[in-house]
């Protein structure tokens, strides 16, 4: 199968670069710069991608870096790769305060990249460093008003660089521009269809694992939906679900779990109504990473008990996804709080193998396959959801009262942001209840009620998030009918913090 490499040295850019590449049906991976160059060759990629951190100023040209312009494939360097190439084939370049923004840009139409597109657009720009000299043999193909060297390429080594982000939403084209790169430099055609993936996946599934029994756990979250219906389509009554109900979960949601997996599909299922326990575990516990460890190690006891009932399994289904399996690039990610989803099952279950069929795949990706696989709307595009549930969202205590308010409250605030089709562009909305009580009126009556928190964020990658700018409409609309119809709650109010300095969760 055809595929493009995106080789990350870091930075945060590689998985919406990847992304981006999988939308125009061509499949993609991300290797850290650490990957030997011999895999690199044998990978048999039709194109590479170099990235990294917003500036390669005040570091050296390593033997590594020079060679994967010898591999004879076509090589684009966005922001850090550009400025590598500048280096290695003797431009200039300067030290520079932080290029951050968004600029008008003026590009060469005989450029392959930007071939068809609008002479004049915008881009966005994030760099230190600045270009001065591009180097002999290659020629400028975009001008910005913050960054004069653009892009620019040496078409004869099928050799381009953008000093600005070609994956950002921010710069208008950006895909198409990513689009030429594959088509039109690289010779790709376009193989990698969501289509193709499922219907290889069901047959690939059913080979692999023939008439072995397997158990599949459910959590409600459109990956391990995608998981079981896949391996549902592949191996039919081999397959059991297990779905936990650990009380944590959103207004209905854990009857349309169980209904859809019944009802629509007759996929055998356990279902294990465990609120009681995990909420009795939680009683007086307000410190969210004491929180995250008892839910976390309940699962695994509710779970050791289920497995003493099946038995042996012999395969068990994990829906892993690429960006979990991504090592990527440079000094990421330190732990900010624990998270917990089903990954720490192969403990408890007694197996044989343990199968991944999305382990190849991006979110967005997966949603796709659902849709393939007829799921409702409702699972496809379903937000992500913490497995701690709930749990994060009550500051303070959890008690049962508190977790109806937040219940109720936030199936409010959804209601309204997918009434307003605001549900497409941002990517989680929810409900927090805080642990803060105040005095309000109601039926001129003093309340001393609880303030709920409204939070929408809008981001791919989860890392960083940019709170959403709701339309104040929305807001009000939420908070007033929140107020007339939830009891317990006296005011609202909306998060307005980016990720970072907060996480997406407050807890
Ligand atoms: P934060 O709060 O860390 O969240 O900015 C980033 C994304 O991860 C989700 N999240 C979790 N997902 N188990 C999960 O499976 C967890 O323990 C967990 N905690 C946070 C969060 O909803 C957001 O999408």
């Amino acid at each position: 199968m055809e595929k493009v490499l995106v080789l990350d040295f870091g930075g945060y850019y590689a998985q919406q670069i990847a992304r981006r590449i999988r939308e125009n049906n061509v499949y993609s991976e991300i290797k850290p710069a650490t990957a030997p160059l011999k895999e690199i060759r044998d990978g048999d990629y039709k194109g590479l991608i170099i990235t990294g951190p917003d500036s390669f100023f005040g570091e050296r040209v390593t033997a590594y870096q020079r060679s994967l312009f010898d591999l004879g494939i076509p090589v684009l360097g966005i922001g850090y790769g550009a400025q590598l190439i500048i280096e290695i084939f003797g431009g200039v370049l300067v030290e520079h305060e932080p290029t951050v923004g968004v600029s008008e840009m003026h590009v060469d139409a005989l450029c392959p990249l930007f071939k068809g597109l609008p002479l004049k657009m915008s881009c966005a720009l994030r760099h230190g460093g600045d270009i001065t000299q591009i180097p002999i043999g290659f020629k400028i193909s975009a001008r910005a008003d913050l960054c004069q060297v653009a892009a620019f390429e040496n078409s004869q080594k099928s050799v381009f660089g953008m000093q600005f982000h070609p994956e950002s939403s921010r710069t208008m084209s950006g895909g198409e521009m990513i689009r030429n790169f594959l088509y039109d430099v690289c010779g790709c055609t376009g193989e990698w269809t969501m289509k193709k993936f499922t219907r290889r996946c069901i047959d690939n599934l059913r080979a692999q694992i023939g008439d072995r029994r397997v158990l599949c756990a459910l959590s409600g979250g459109v990956d391990s939906t995608v998981c079981a219906v896949l391996l549902h389509e592949a191996i039919g009554d081999n397959l059991t679900c297990i779905f936990v109900d650990h009380g944590l979960m959103r207004k209905d949601e854990p009857q349309q779990v169980v209904s859809l997996f019944r009802d629509k599909y007759d996929i055998n299922l356990i279902a294990v109504d465990a609120a009681d326990r995990f909420l009795d575990k939680l009683a007086g516990v307000s410190d969210p990473e004491q929180k995250r460890r008892i839910i976390g190690e309940e699962f695994i006891r509710v779970f050791e008990e289920q497995s003493e009932k099946i038995g042996k399994v012999d395969v068990l289904v994990q829906g892993t996804i690429y960006p979990d399996i991504v090592e990527s690039g440079v000094g990421k990610n330190k732990l900010v709080k624990s998270h917990h989803n089903v990954g720490g099952l192969p403990d408890v279950i007694d197996f044989d193998e343990i199968v991944e069929p999305l382990r190849e795949l991006f979110k967005d990706e997966v949603r796709r396959v659902g849709a393939e696989l007829g799921l409702p709307d409702s699972v496809v595009r379903r937000q992500p959801f913490p497995g701690p549930g709930l749990a994060v969202r009550v500051i303070g205590e959890i008690t049962r009262e508190r977790l109806n308010i937040l219940r109720e409250a936030d199936a409010v605030f959804r209601e309204e942001v997918e009434k307003a089709e605001l549900n497409t562009s941002v990517a989680q909305y929810f409900a927090i209840i805080t642990d803060m009580q105040s005095v309000g009126v109601r039926n001129d009556a003093r309340t001393y009620e609880y303030t709920v928190a409204l939070r929408a964020v809008e981001t791919s990658d989860f890392m960083t998030a940019e709170a959403a700018e709701l339309p104040y409409s929305v807001l009000k609309k939420a908070a007033l009918k929140i107020i007339a119809e939830v009891e317990g709650v006296n005011r609202v109010v909306y998060d307005i913090t980016d990720k970072p300095p907060a996480t997406i969760e407050w807890e």
